[in-house]
């Protein structure tokens, strides 16, 4: 727990690298309480609203030096990855770092994002709206097969571990499925994570991304947003970690909020609460709306990438005095400002991207954007250049009246930004205007 004295000051350190890393960086800098804020690994982008320390964030000693080292109050866990993997319980049981406010839920917690076997049985448990699904064990694809026979196509199949976005397959013809099956949990197609199978029905819907930050017993919703995960226009194509995002989604009207509410959000914090498993950071609920009814496709123990640089801009508040809060598990009391402005975000990728794709590559044109924020997703500075570094290179957010407006002017700033194999999404947000 933070103890708070009349002149705390936050020293926050944010893990990460990503356009995600950047908008909290961008969102913490501006905060009245941060004195000091530190990224790491962090960005080219990153670099201009604090500082960036080397290293990773799978190190958990190296992370747990750099705490002790810049005295580090606050840390907010970006990626899932450490998150499942227990940065929390390690921080929490050095004697060093056991005082910190951490922004990112345990080991414990991180599970219904780390194993969607556990998530799909805990909203069972708790009544939470789901698809069907059963899951499986390594020797039991036959038994699988037999399953995939009962359903009616489209056949959803999920690796149960953390598979970097990738353990999702969707088959329309059951002969694939079933071979599918059997290459998961017989021939280790996603390595461990998928020692278990779940498969499960397909739902027919329109899907949308909703976040909530909680002490566990208190939660702020935040705005929601609307992901664009294909490559290809009209949603066709390979699934990416995510092309646009739009922030208010239209259709997300005040009775769909309260039913996500009443039927989601809240039960979800209850269960956690009746497993015993303690709670601090974003949830993140992947949710599928059909007809009026929503349904969680997948939990999340963090923010979304690139839904943050849509949702984090629309946020009015302090971010740094939310996360004290939080820290202090006062979050009950607090209440979100939310900025009736529309945001837009639209990512420049690579060519070939997602498969492979060239990096190193020059990007010019970025000091011309004015009105725009340019978040660094996958990039690096040599010398004064930025070069590309990575599938998903920069985020373009614009704030707008409306979603239109926000949108014509991201698309005007990345008229201005050049780099060799560039390629965008020009229909992001066109579904929902
Ligand atoms: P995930 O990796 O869990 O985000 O899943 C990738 C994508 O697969 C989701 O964004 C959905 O578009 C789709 N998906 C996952 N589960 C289902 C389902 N039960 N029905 C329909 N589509 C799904
Ligand atoms: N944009 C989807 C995710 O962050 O998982």
């Amino acid at each position: 727990m933070v103890v708070l004295t009349k002149d705390f000051m936050i020293r926050a350190l944010i893990l990460g690298s990503g356009g995600r890393e950047h908008a909290l960086a961008w969102k913490l800098s501006q905060s009245g309480l941060v004195e000091d804020l530190y990224i790491l690994p962090g960005n080219p982008g990153t670099a201009k609203c604090g500082v960036n320390l080397s290293g990773s964030v799978h190190d958990f000693q190296g992370i747990r030096d750099a705490i002790v080292q810049h005295g580090i109050n606050l840390l907010i866990i970006g990626p899932e990855d450490p998150l499942v993997h227990g940065l929390r319980d390690f921080l929490e049981s050095d004697e060093a770092t056991q005082g910190i406010g951490i922004i990112g839920p345990g080991k414990a917690g991180a599970k219904l994002e780390g194993s969607k076997a556990f998530a799909k049985e805990f909203m069972q448990k708790y009544g939470i709206p789901t698809a069907a699904y059963r899951s499986f064990s390594k020797g039991e694809s036959a038994r699988a097969s037999d399953f995939l026979r009962s359903l009616k196509p489209p056949y959803v199949l999920k690796a149960d571990g953390l598979a970097a976005g990738k353990g999702v397959l969707i088959h329309t013809d059951l002969e694939m499925a079933c071979r599918e099956a059997e290459l998961i949990l017989e021939q280790g197609k996603f390595g461990e994570a998928g020692n278990t199978l779940v498969i499960e029905e397909f739902l027919e819907g329109i899907e949308i991304s909703v976040f909530i930050l909680t002490d566990g017993k208190g939660y702020v919703m935040l705005p929601e947003a609307k992901d664009y995960k294909r490559i290809g226009e009209g949603n066709t194509g390979l699934n990416t970690g995510g092309m646009g995002t739009v922030s208010p989604v239209p259709f997300y009207t005040e009775a769909l909020r309260n039913r996500v509410e009443e039927k989601i959000i809240r039960p979800t914090l209850s269960g956690l609460e009746s497993e015993g498993i303690p709670y601090l950071g974003f949830i993140f609920f992947g949710l599928m709306i059909c007809g009026d009814d929503p349904y969680v496709i997948e939990y999340n123990v963090r923010l979304g990438d690139p839904e943050a640089e849509s949702v984090l801009p629309r946020v009015s508040s302090d971010l740094g005095d939310l996360f004290l809060q939080a820290a202090r598990g006062r979050l009950g009391s607090s209440e979100l400002k939310i900025s009736r402005e529309a945001a837009a975000t639209v990512m420049l990728v690579s060519g070939g991207y997602p498969g492979s794709y060239p990096t190193g590559i020059e990007i010019s044109g970025l000091e011309g954007v004015e009105g725009s924020l340019i978040f660094h997703a996958g990039t690096r500075q040599e010398g004064s250049q930025i070069k590309t570094a990575g599938g998903r290179v920069l985020g373009v957010t614009s704030l707008g009246t409306d979603l239109q407006e926000a949108l014509n002017k991201s698309y005007q700033a990345i008229e201005r930004i050049g780099f060799d194999g560039r390629y965008f999404r020009s229909d992001i947000g066109s579904d929902v205007l």
